[in-house]
């Protein structure tokens, strides 16, 4: 995910580039750049960093320009791997916002056409394409150039002999902005509503032009359209959060798109690792918090899917402990890629002898230098400090190491792999299915969990870490004292503290545990306490508890994915209920880079 915009108007272009990727830093904020023309040439500022780093000083004045606020995927942030970038001749300028997925191939070409790369960006090969194709139409030009790309893409660019911006986009937002003798254009409306509140929406395949007077709208098939002009009414607070009250309710929306990406390219050919180098007869997987939670998810998707055994440890006790013989290949979770006590580990682990892999959200992270292979989550920026969509993203990594694992050492065949891959394909949709019907999540917390003093979550085998996680997560930003248990371990101990005042939230699932579960879910009905079970139909039980919430359809194995959404809900209601500080909860940071 990144930022872009583009202005032409009778306003010097620069300030207002800034102050519209400032509102568009919450879709990425490692670099930034603008580019600027006058009547003679573009000025390119760009730096890896916040906004805030770029000198306006040294850009020429001039009506006309784009900018880019980055999240980089390919190339990690530096000055050179910012946007815009420049063709050869320094002609044009590009902003892009996706993944192009044959940037290798069209770059060969265009370095065997004699075209000089600056950057390890795949975005860069946007801008050589067009030279390529350009012969003094630029609109041709850009025409040519995206029916070479493959994958997503929103872009923009300018050229130094026109007076327009060329813009088009495939399965990337890109939004016009219509103002009154200038026009915009932009990743969001949060970075047009200080110009105007009228927009129109892009469609995947559209291309057209922004003048200082016009907007025109090519589609797909070449034919002009006109696309709707919507009135905005959000304020712009409003509108970074996408309409929504909080970054967490945003991010948790954002689920589907984020598991969709996180496969994208990889669910046939997983080529980042290459396994094969290693020899994997047992796996640690190490972090903290969260993670630690996609970890223990993992140990369960892992065993099952590749019958490689699979250890957890907690990376602030890992690196403390005491050595041990084996040398298992280990893994690192980490959203941030920052976590001191994760890097901690990995130091550790590497001093161990230990072969090392990093799942992370955050390009060239300080992790991802401590390890032998790193893959990345592409759940884009995660804003509220609650992690959300980084978790389920996670999972879909673990989902896929899995598979890739469980064909190697032939635990599972190739007609099992493309079942899994299924299950994932299908995955995005019933995340959204879910989301769309969220009024029994709701009411049950407000009516039930925002006045409750303790909470349980409990679940079995796989859904157990899933209890975990859940009551993490209604703890952090609902304040509420929670805690995760194994289903069958509430009779070696916590029994003690059921009462008619202790909700229990009971994650029910259609597998081998089910008849044991039910057993669970009667001794807790025995004690009086609420139970809200999260399940798969109804079944028998609503017999035995107060509320229930049915998630849609789904394999076992993959049931966290969906179950993890409802007790996020759960958490986010039960928060705003409560008048809590969501997005930025009492004594917590997004990134813990202290012991
Ligand atoms: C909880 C949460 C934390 C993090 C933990 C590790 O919502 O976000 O528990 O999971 O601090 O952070 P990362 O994943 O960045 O290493």
């Amino acid at each position: 995910m990144c930022g872009i915009v583009g202005y032409i108007g009778n306003t010097p272009a620069g300030d207002i580039l800034l102050k519209g990727l400032r509102r568009l830093e919450y879709r990425g904020y490692d670099s930034a750049g603008v580019a600027v023309k006058d009547s003679d040439n573009i000025a390119i500022e760009k730096k890896k960093g916040r906004i805030d780093n770029l000198d306006l000083e040294s850009i020429i004045t001039g009506n006309v320009g784009i900018g880019h606020t980055r999240w980089a995927t390919h190339g990690k942030p530096s000055d050179e791997n910012s946007h815009p970038f420049f063709d050869c001749s320094e002609s044009l300028a590009i902003v892009h916002n996706g993944i192009i997925d044959n940037f290798v191939a069209l770059k060969d070409e265009l370095e065997k056409a004699g075209h000089n790369f600056s950057s390890q960006t795949d975005s860069e090969v946007i801008a050589h394409l067009v030279e390529e194709y350009y012969q003094g139409d630029l609109m041709d030009a850009v025409t040519k150039t995206v029916s070479k790309l493959e994958g997503s893409y929103a872009i923009v660019v300018m050229h130094r002999d026109h007076d327009a911006l060329i813009f088009s986009r495939n399965q990337s937002p890109l939004v016009i902005g219509i103002g009154t003798e200038e026009n915009l254009v932009a990743s969001d409306v949060p970075a047009l509503l200080d110009h105007t509140n009228e927009v129109k929406y892009l469609q995947d395949g559209d291309i057209g032009r922004i003048t200082t007077e016009d907007v025109k709208i090519w589609n797909d098939k070449g034919l002009e359209v006109e696309r709707e002009t919507k009135v905005i009414k959000w304020s712009v607070e409003d509108a970074e959060k996408g309409g929504y009250e909080h970054y967490m309710l945003k991010e948790i929306h954002e689920q589907p798109k984020a598991i969709h990406d996180s496969f994208l390219g990889r669910l046939v050919e997983f080529n980042e690792v290459d396994f094969s180098k290693y020899d994997i007869d047992l796996i640690n997987i190490i972090s903290c918090g969260t993670s630690y939670h996609a970890g223990l998810v993992g140990k369960y998707i892992i065993e099952e899917i590749t019958g490689i055994q699979c250890m957890l440890d907690l990376a602030s006790e890992y690196r403390y402990s005491s050595s041990t013989e084996k040398y298992p290949f280990t893994i690192f979770i980490s959203q941030s890629g920052e976590t001191a006590d994760t890097i901690g580990a990995a130091k550790e682990a590497k001093r161990r002898g230990c072969k090392t892999l990093a799942i992370t959200n955050v390009l060239d992270s300080s992790l991802t230098r401590e390890v032998d292979e790193v893959i990345y989550t592409q759940a884009g920026p995660e804003i509220g400090v609650a992690a959300t969509k980084t978790f389920t993203t996670q999972l879909i990594v673990l989902y896929l190491i899995a598979i890739q694992l469980g064909l190697r050492k032939g635990k599972i065949l190739i007609e099992q792999a493309e079942t899994y891959r299924n299950e994932l394909r299908r995955l995005p949709r019933r995340v959204e299915v879910l989301l769309n019907d969220v009024d029994a999540i709701q009411d049950i917390s407000e009516r039930v969990l925002a006045d409750a003093g303790d909470i349980f979550f409990v679940g079995r085998n796989i859904n157990y870490p899933v209890a975990l996680e859940g009551a993490l997560k209604l703890k952090e930003i609902a304040y509420i004292h929670a805690a995760g248990y194994p289903a069958g371990e509430l009779k070696h101990g916590p029994f003690a503290l059921l009462t008619n005042k202790t909700p229990v939230i009971a994650i029910c699932i259609k597998d081998h545990t089910f008849e044991k579960m039910l057993g669970n879910i009667g001794e807790i009905a025995a004690r009086e306490s609420p139970i809200i079970c999260v399940c798969q139909e109804e079944m028998e039980l609503e017999k035995l508890c107060d509320e229930i919430v049915v998630i849609p359809e789904i394999s076992p194995l993959f049931s966290p994915v969906l179950i993890n959404v409802v007790l996020q809900l759960f958490a986010y209601y039960t928060a705003y209920n409560l008048g809590r500080s969501i997005d930025k909860p009492r004594n917590l940071a997004k990134s813990v880079t202290v012991e």
